[in-house]
């Protein structure tokens, strides 16, 4: 008996050994909660896989929630997040405003935050660590500055916008940099404005609408890629050749927009790059080990003129 419990204690022994051994390689590996906005675009997907890719490689443990355009939704995954004790939680908020009560409720927890892809307003800039992203605005100001360097007819030049996502970071700072950009020239006008949601089916359809009551165009600024794609085809059904009738602006860089140049249906595209997911990892594992981040994290970006597009698109990753 004596016997039999000695080896029920040294197998106890041998469990907590073996447990202790275990303990640094699970406490080291790290659990991310990320939440993100949907999948409305080719660069959302392109974002996503290299988020999921990113986690793999670093050995960190994601859970992801697809938010489906929705604040609401996102909200409910943060704090699904918080309750189930992650060590970070990462999202790309869908809308600007709105995320004072749940990011709280996250510092409450001690769990750091980060944004990625698009930015916050909020009075207390202690509720997230950094932000890693795009400077939207510059998109905008880049795609403005190519339309003067490049547009030479004369005459007034009416610009259709389609904007993204209402209340979104992308839409807000595209257009105030696009619209500072054409600002000294009075030639050129935006002369409709509307929200495609960042969507191929609903920048089509917005298009639509604007030939219907508008024969007066000459370019088409998209704040993405799927919109402008979208209105492509609304363009060719409405009789028209789109990049030749109708000058075609956009913003991401995604193959497909690429494909459309080399067709010769789109006339440039502003690069916004969604591969955010290895700096993502590498800023988590930081401020884990408590390194100090910038506010924000800025993506390098170019910007391809139809004409480069055959040379570029090889090269593209997503
Ligand atoms: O926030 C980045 C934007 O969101 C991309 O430009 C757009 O395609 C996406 O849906």
């Amino acid at each position: 008996m004596l016997r039999s419990r000695r080896s029920v204690l040294s197998a106890i022994a041998a469990g907590l050994v073996v447990g202790s051994l275990a303990l640094p390689t699970s406490a080291s590996a790290l659990t991310l909660g990320f939440a993100q906005v949907g999948a409305e675009s080719e660069w959302r997907t392109a974002n996503t896989v290299s988020i999921k890719e990113a986690a793999k490689a670093a050995g960190i443990t994601l859970k992801f929630s697809d938010a489906q355009q929705k604040q609401e939704n996102q909200i409910k995954a943060i704090r699904s997040y918080i309750a189930q004790k992650v060590d970070v939680i990462a999202f790309a908020p869908v809308v600007t405003t709105g995320w004072d009560t749940v990011l709280m409720e996250a510092k409450k927890a001690k769990i750091p935050v980060i944004l990625t892809d698009r930015s916050i307003e909020t009075k207390d800039p202690s509720l997230y660590v950094t932000m890693i992203g795009s400077d939207f605005t510059e998109e905008g100001q880049k795609a403005a500055k190519w339309l003067l360097d490049n547009y030479k007819t004369p005459g007034d030049v009416n610009i259709v916008e389609l904007q993204g996502t209402v209340g979104s970071a992308p839409a807000i700072e595209r257009k105030k940099g696009f619209e500072e950009g054409i600002k000294g020239e009075p030639r050129f006008k935006i002369t409709r404005s509307q929200t495609g949601d960042f969507t191929r089916a609903k920048g089509k359809e917005v298009m639509e609408a604007f030939l219907k009551t508008d024969k007066n165009i000459q370019v088409l600024f998209a704040h993405n890629d799927d919109m402008a794609i979208g209105a492509i085809q609304a363009i060719e059904a409405a009789g028209m050749k789109p990049g030749k009738d109708i000058i075609i602006v956009s913003i991401d860089a995604v193959k497909g927009a690429f494909e459309a140049m080399m067709a010769g249906k789109l006339n440039v595209t502003v690069e916004c790059n969604p591969q955010l997911g290895p700096q993502l990892m590498t800023v988590v594992k930081e401020v884990k080990a408590g390194k100090e981040q910038p506010k924000w994290v800025k993506t390098v970006e170019g910007v391809f003129p139809m004409e480069t597009a055959a040379k570029e698109f090889p090269n593209r990753k997503y």
